[in-house]
């Protein structure tokens, strides 16, 4: 034995220590908080299984994304939820559709200082509740699809959206999407796609959260990634950028951090990390029993997703920074 001690301990000896050698921050700048807008709302009404998440009226939309600002979170994605879903989510593309009145009313208040994205998908707006359109044997159309998310894009950025977040998983979505925006003026209009989609049970609560209810108890196995597989992961975000994704998407975050991380070691694009619903329900209802502190599972959960390589999140607790991360916001 020598008589030289290494001692990691000295350097966790104090908070001013610790604080001045971590490596990794978690701020207000990294968040985007997804907002839900319904149509025709008269008031919000809060969701059952997402504590503190509502479905917005335009008014309250207005508030909240105000009361975000006021600290620090600067950018919004937006859920639309119609009042009218039929067979080819017709809503979803129409020029006074909720997402577009939302997307407007939010650039015209806030103009260049927020980034406004919505999701593109049409789950919120077909009656079956498929991402997609289906075809006469009730399967998912993959490529009748890609001309509505085509139509769909030009929707919003008609209507001053800087990025569309294309979330439906169907093959070959970006580059439709991309071209489509690109023969129209579009340019400027980034995309956020959402590249390595599980099929995910964590999903449940989000379905409350915009009435959707997937026809004859059917999932989306078909389009969305199997977890059993974490090869495909590679193969979906490197063809997202090959056809034009501006920031690719791991999605859920928690349960796919290993993911997120072979992901951050093969490409530099930025990558979003959306920690969906279930992940979010799970720490308010185990706070609600008294199980865990839920603020500081929370923290740990953000934290863990910045440091398998995440640059920006997509997260319910954006709404709750001050609460999360007090005196360091
Ligand atoms: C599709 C979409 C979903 C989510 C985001 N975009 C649902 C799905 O794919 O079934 C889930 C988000 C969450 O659970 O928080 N429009």
């Amino acid at each position: 034995m020598t008589n030289v001690s290494k001692r990691p301990r000295r350097l966790r000896a104090s908070q001013v220590i610790r604080d001045l050698i971590a490596d990794v921050t978690v701020g207000p700048n990294d968040f985007v908080a997804p907002l839900f807008i319904k149509q025709n709302a008269v008031s919000p009404v809060e969701i059952r299984s997402m504590p503190g998440i509502y479905q917005h009226t335009l008014e309250s939309l207005l508030k909240e994304a105000d009361r975000l600002f006021s600290f620090g979170v600067r950018s919004f994605m937006i859920f639309g939820i119609p009042t009218h879903k039929d067979p080819l989510g017709s809503q979803a593309y129409a020029r006074d559709g909720i997402t577009q009145v939302a997307i407007s009313t939010l650039k015209q208040h806030f103009g260049g200082s927020v980034v406004v994205m919505a999701d593109l998908c049409l789950d919120e707006f077909t009656d079956h509740g498929h991402c997609g359109i289906l075809d006469k044997n009730g399967y998912v159309d993959n490529d009748a699809t890609l001309e509505l998310y085509g139509e769909m894009a030009l929707a919003q950025a008609g209507a001053g959206v800087d990025f569309v977040g294309p979330s439906g998983m169907m093959d070959s979505q970006v580059g439709a999407i991309r071209n489509t925006l690109d023969n129209s003026g579009f340019k400027e209009v980034g995309i956020i796609a959402y590249s390595v989609k599980y099929a995910s049970s964590y999903y449940g609560p989000f379905r409350d959260a915009v009435d959707v209810c997937i026809a004859d108890g059917g999932d989306r196995k078909t389009y969305q990634q199997d977890f059993k597989n974490s090869k495909d992961a590679i193969v979906e975000v490197e063809l997202d950028i090959t056809e034009g994704a501006d920031i690719v998407m791991v999605k859920p975050a928690g349960a796919y951090l290993d993911v997120l991380a072979r992901i951050r070691d093969r490409v530099d694009v930025p990558i979003a990390a959306y920690q969906v619903s279930g992940e979010y329900s799970m720490i308010k209802a185990a706070n609600a029993l008294g199980y865990l502190d839920g603020n500081a599972v929370a923290l740990e959960q953000l934290y863990a997703i910045k440091r398998a390589g995440a640059d920006l999140i997509l997260s319910y607790f954006a709404h709750e920074l001050p609460e999360l991360l007090g005196n360091s916001l």
